[in-house]
């Protein structure tokens, strides 16, 4: 076989998706595994969406639409952005495409060459890296801190912009921590890029719907508007309309990176999916009232789990004020051998003991470029989320039971 392009031996499986796929694998083999590794809602697409987009297929709704979108879903996508974000954009200003993970590839090849410097806060949604880097782009983190709340100070930022930084991708409400900015830390934020004016802010608000205890995501366009003309703003349909498998997201920003976004985006994937869009013109303009109830029930298990976690012996972690993941920190148990044996030497040693011995499949921080955690979701049931934590707290008390090596 002639040899792969180098490209391809450079990109790497995205990390999360390994782990369900493992857990999969083993349930289908016939072993017991809670898939604590899930990124998306377990509720289902609201019914009202659901029935927008069998209307679609039933009036034939079926062709391509316009390479940046059907322009009734644009309309909509600016109504929204004003409606819940106080924003305002033109037609020209929105791109629509296949799923937020794309739309935010066609950003950074739209702003980023070859050699530019890509800041990431860590811990970092686990693409971010490799997209930066399939395009040529050289990617720099900055580790925050849990005592920070797992955010990206001003002066944190400050440190790590350079002349060759082209682009800030920032995340909040953040996964996998659950971080979610103020629009008063956000303005620090802002502070410090308006002096670096060659810089583009990317940033994913994906999750915006998902905050807890009466909390209001800013947006980051919103709160600093004088940064507006290098603002990409990437939002999405996937996690708070549970629409991930539709595959719909959306970019608003200046025209002209707008338009190189669309017209990459046109070039990779085509135009969206018609009934997909369809679908999303009803989510963003009928009942929002489910964001409610979703966020009341994400937020039950938060305070479940958070509590559960924090009795076991050698775990701790900080309350996420969104998302719908838990950022477990497992320092406490490295250096110490599990009840099958293995020594721990990693959060993805953790991880790996927990699969094989507890039946749990977490996602290690080190995927998230942040280490000693692992990230479980909270998209189960309660019933299976005290499961689960029924087995962390026997892994633990196994594990202490064994003699350190440390
Ligand atoms: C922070 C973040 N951004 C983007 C995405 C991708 O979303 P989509 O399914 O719309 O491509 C995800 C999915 O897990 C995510 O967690």
């Amino acid at each position: 076989m002639p040899n792969l392009a180098t490209r391809a031996t450079q990109i790497r499986p995205s990390p999360t998706i390994a782990m369900n796929a493992r857990a999969a694998h083993m349930k289908q083999v016939g072993r017991d595994v809670i898939p604590l590794s899930l990124g998306e809602p377990d509720f289902h697409t609201p019914a009202n969406v659901k029935a927008a987009g069998i209307a679609a297929i039933n009036s034939d709704f079926t062709k391509y639409t316009a390479t940046d979108g059907f322009p009734p879903l644009k309309r909509a996508i600016i109504e929204k952005l004003l409606r819940e974000n106080g924003t305002r954009f033109l037609p020209e200003q929105i791109v629509v495409g296949s799923g937020a993970k794309v739309v935010i590839l066609a950003a950074l090849m739209s702003v980023v060459d070859a050699g530019d410097e890509v800041i990431i806060p860590a811990p970092y949604w686990v693409t971010y890296p490799d997209q930066v880097e399939i395009i040529g782009g050289k990617p720099v983190f900055f580790a925050t801190t849990e005592r920070s709340g797992f955010k990206l100070r001003p002066e944190d930022l400050k440190g790590v912009l350079t002349e060759r930084t082209r682009a800030l991708i920032f995340n909040s409400p953040n996964n996998p921590s659950g971080a979610v900015y103020t629009a008063d830390e956000i303005r620090a934020l802002a502070d410090v890029l308006r002096g670096y004016p060659e810089v583009w802010i990317i940033t994913d608000e994906l999750y915006e719907h998902l905050v807890f205890d009466g909390r209001q995501a800013s947006s980051f366009v919103q709160v600093a508007p004088g940064l507006a003309d290098r603002i990409i703003t990437i939002n999405g349909f996937s996690k708070g309309y549970v629409m991930t498998g539709w595959r719909l997201a959306f970019a608003a920003g200046p025209k002209a990176v707008i338009k190189s976004m669309g017209d990459l985006l046109s070039q990779m994937t085509g135009s969206p999916n018609s009934i997909a869009q369809a679908a999303g013109i009803e989510a963003l303009l009928g009942d929002q009232s489910f964001i409610k109830t979703n966020q009341e029930v994400f937020q039950s298990r938060r305070d479940f789990v958070v509590k559960r976690v924090n009795r076991i012996p050698g775990l701790s972690v900080s309350s996420p004020s969104g998302t719908f993941y838990v950022f477990i920190n497992c320092g406490a148990w490295l250096g110490r051998t599990s009840a099958a044996g293995r020594k721990m030497n990693s959060d993805a040693d953790v991880a790996e003991a927990l699969l094989d011995e507890a039946g749990l499949a977490v996602v290690p921080g080190v995927a998230f470029g942040s280490s000693p955690y692992f990230r479980i979701s909270i998209s189960l049931d309660v019933d299976v989320l005290g499961l689960a934590m029924d087995r962390l707290e026997s892994f633990a008390a196994a594990l202490l039971a064994t003699r350190s090596v440390a």
